[in-house]
């Protein structure tokens, strides 16, 4: 049986579907908040205490604001990169809870508790993490845009069941594009430090 669906009606239920994943995210006492009928998405704000780098921070945050802005536009920490704000270039991954995340597709008051780090707190004060090291042993980069992202996404590859090719790696690095093309370099310096090198 064929179901006809105007994409009036169609734009309608994925609008909807769209905010109730988000009201889904946000901590229990904000979901009841926001199912209240005289509240909008549009007018709420919230207290969130999450650990950035390590500190603790607290901030009144638009429930509309996603943590890459958080991260950019009002705790300054611009090593984050924002690329397509869409989620398809990996510009913006940081960690959350260890496990890579891409900051542009993240609501930042769903971070309550959570511990993020970002590219400005990789390094052990003026001591490089073995991976910063072996990007620059290998020439990973050029221009640099992608490359706190691309560090970032390979921190928490270092974690992750990943197989132990090249051909692997690549794989699993493929939500992080490059657009001057660094992409042999940046496997190989994941490959040094996944196996044991010394960068
Ligand atoms: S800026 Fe987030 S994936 Fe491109
Ligand atoms: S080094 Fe230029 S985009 Fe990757």
């Amino acid at each position: 049986m064929k179901i006809r669906i105007s994409r009036r009606r169609f734009n309608q239920v994925l609008v909807s579907g769209t905010i109730l994943s988000a009201i889904n995210q946000l901590p229990r006492r904000m979901q009841a908040q926001a199912m209240e009928p005289t509240n909008s998405l549009a007018s709420w704000t919230y207290d969130v205490a999450l650990s950035i780098n390590g500190k603790k921070v607290t901030r009144n945050i638009d429930s509309r604001v996603t943590l890459l802005d958080l991260l950019r536009e009002q705790l300054n920490l611009t090593g984050t990169k924002k690329g397509c704000d869409q989620g398809q270039c990996g510009a913006c991954t940081v960690l959350v809870n260890g496990k890579r995340i891409k900051s542009c597709l993240s609501l930042a008051v769903t971070h309550e508790g959570d511990a993020v780090v970002t590219i400005e707190g990789v390094a052990e004060g003026d001591e490089l993490h073995p991976l910063q090291k072996a990007f620059i042993k290998h020439d990973s980069f050029q221009c640099g845009f992608c490359t706190p992202g691309q560090i970032m996404s390979a921190l928490g590859l270092l974690k992750e069941p990943c197989g132990q090719t090249d051909e692997d790696v690549r794989e699993c690095m493929s939500g992080n594009l490059c657009r001057c093309g660094a992409y042999p370099n940046i496997v190989a310096a994941i490959q040094e430090v996944r196996h044991g090198g010394t960068p």
